[in-house]
């Protein structure tokens, strides 16, 4: 089913199982779903606007800086866990507020996706689980209640701001690589914001402003933890909280949502 704008323009959004997903991925989709990835690969998965970019980086940097002959596939997906797949993921999540803040602002300039209207209109949306890879909650918390059955290795956000050089150590270790001190450092620093802000294979200069339009929102945005302070209301806050806890309830995951 391809929903429509009130525009009557087609949103490039299409269900499967229940979840919208683009439909440019839904075209390849038996493709996708049972893709079987080799007993080394290395499978991140992320709900959209997660740091998605940003581990995918510190995988690519550590892989170019580990020994030669143990190289590693590193595949990006932003599976969802509601759906069948050939193989388990390396799943890392961001705390919803700031993602809800990240996506309507990647809405607003991706062009291949739907128009998130205000943020107001948005809010309804993405509590309603109504955006490209459905709800955040059951996404992120599919993911957390799977970890431990699987060799998964679950990152925040978060915590890679707070420690960007214990969480990737974290990352060296869970591939089976060996960096030095000096190495290590290095991808700390090109892995920073800033670094990937300025870097055109990061920032996705390279792409055409008719997908994605830089001009109304930057990719590498501001990278920060608690911007939703800045776009929540208080009663959106109190309403999005009692929500998340209903969701949530019964599970054990943490998110910090301030540094
Ligand atoms: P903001 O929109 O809050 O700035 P994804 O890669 O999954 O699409 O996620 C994009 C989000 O990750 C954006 O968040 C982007 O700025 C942030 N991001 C990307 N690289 C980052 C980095 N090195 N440090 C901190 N945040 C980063």
């Amino acid at each position: 089913m391809a929903v429509t704008t009130e525009l009557g323009k087609q949103t490039q959004l299409t269900e499967v199982a229940g979840i919208l997903l683009q439909t440019a991925t839904v075209g390849n989709w038996s493709q996708i779903q049972n893709f079987e990835a080799k007993p080394d690969d290395l499978l991140i998965c992320t709900y959209p606007k997660s740091g998605t970019t940003w581990i995918q980086e510190i995988v690519d940097l550590i892989e170019q800086n580990g020994d030669v002959e143990k190289c590693q596939r590193a595949l990006i997906q932003h599976r969802h866990p509601f759906i069948e797949w050939a193989r388990p993921p390396q799943p890392s999540a961001r705390n919803a507020k700031d993602c809800m803040v990240s996506y309507y602002h990647f809405q607003r300039m991706n062009q291949m996706l739907p128009d998130p209207g205000t943020w107001d209109d948005y809010f309804e949306t993405f509590i309603s689980g109504k955006v490209g890879w459905g709800s955040w909650f059951d996404h992120v918390k599919g993911w957390w209640e799977m970890k431990d059955r699987y060799q998964i290795l679950f990152l925040f956000y978060e915590d890679i701001k707070k420690d960007p050089k214990h969480e990737i150590q974290k990352v060296i270790q869970f591939m089976g690589k060996n960096l030095d001190e000096t190495v290590l450092d290095k991808i700390v620093q090109e892995t920073s914001f800033e670094k990937m802000k300025e870097n055109p294979m990061t920032n996705r200069s390279t792409i055409p402003k008719s997908i994605l339009d830089q001009s109304i929102s930057p990719f590498m945005r501001k990278g920060t933890v608690g911007d939703w302070k800045n776009h929540f209301t208080v009663a959106q806050n109190e309403r999005f909280d009692e929500i998340y806890r209903k969701k949530m309830e019964g599970t054990s995951i943490n998110f910090c949502m301030e540094l």
